[in-house]
């Protein structure tokens, strides 16, 4: 009971775990896939409706080169092996996103899988690829223009945002040590519950996972208003 409806997630600390084991950057993200799958298949057992991860930023684009061409052929074979996992736990896949930046090869793969994943009626995954929280925004007030708005309020933004399917984040984690969003949801994290991690994302697991869930549960979301009558 009181499971929060939508968990998400920034991923981090691939690389320092990689840097501690003197492995290198590409050991800690695939790592850090094998965390994905085991948070991915612990949150659809246990109903979660709605996982997000932040999985490459707008910014990340600006990484060397070799680290994101490595970055993306570990997403789409990740995509390719996994996606039994997706099938046999009812997972609803989507990626949200700068799209056109990925190369034809990855989008192919992303829309074979949404597409095959689509009616799926379990746990809805949603990536944020080539993503950002202030991209979302604006590109969103370009499409109310082109339809000719002329005053827009709340839910017309919602509506327009990349996450229109979703309800807003009840939780966000981070692990990974730093403190800050990032460019993740900007919008849409305006009254989530927000966690903190020092654990760095390969070391996570279902178990840090159920100690920020418990945590999430004692915390009294009060939306402005106040609980105390005196
Ligand atoms: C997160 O791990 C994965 C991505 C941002 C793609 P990092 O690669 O940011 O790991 P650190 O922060 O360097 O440890
Ligand atoms: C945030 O991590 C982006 C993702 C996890 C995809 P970064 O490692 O890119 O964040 P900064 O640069 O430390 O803020
Ligand atoms: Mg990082």
């Amino acid at each position: 009971t009181n499971l929060p409806n939508h968990i998400s997630i920034i991923m981090d600390g691939n690389g320092r775990w990689a840097l501690d084991k003197n492995l290198k950057r590409i050991d800690g993200h695939k790592a850090g896939v094998k965390t994905v799958k085991k948070i991915t298949k612990y949150c659809a057992k246990k109903g979660i409706k709605c996982l997000s991860l932040f999985t490459f930023s707008s910014e990340n684009w600006l990484r060397p080169k070799t680290e994101v061409k490595s970055l993306m052929k570990l997403f789409v074979s990740t995509l390719d092996k996994e996606l039994n996992l997706l099938i046999d736990n009812n997972i609803c896949f989507k990626v949200i996103g700068d799209k056109d930046k990925l190369d034809y090869f990855t989008r192919k793969n992303i829309d074979y899988v949404e597409n095959l994943t689509s009616k799926n009626t379990g746990m809805k995954m949603i990536l944020a690829m080539s993503y950002g929280g202030r991209q979302d925004i604006v590109f969103a007030i370009n499409k109310l223009i082109d339809e000719g708005y002329k005053k827009i309020n709340e839910e017309d933004i919602s509506k327009y945002l990349l996450t229109n399917e979703i309800t807003d984040p009840d939780l966000l984690i981070r692990p990974g040590k730093e403190r800050r969003i990032s460019n993740f949801y900007l919008w849409q994290l305006a009254y989530s519950e927000i966690y903190f991690s020092d654990i760095l994302w390969p070391d996570f697991d279902e178990k840090d996972l159920d100690e920020i869930i418990k945590d999430f549960q004692l915390r009294e979301r009060r939306y402005g208003r106040t609980s105390n009558q005196i």
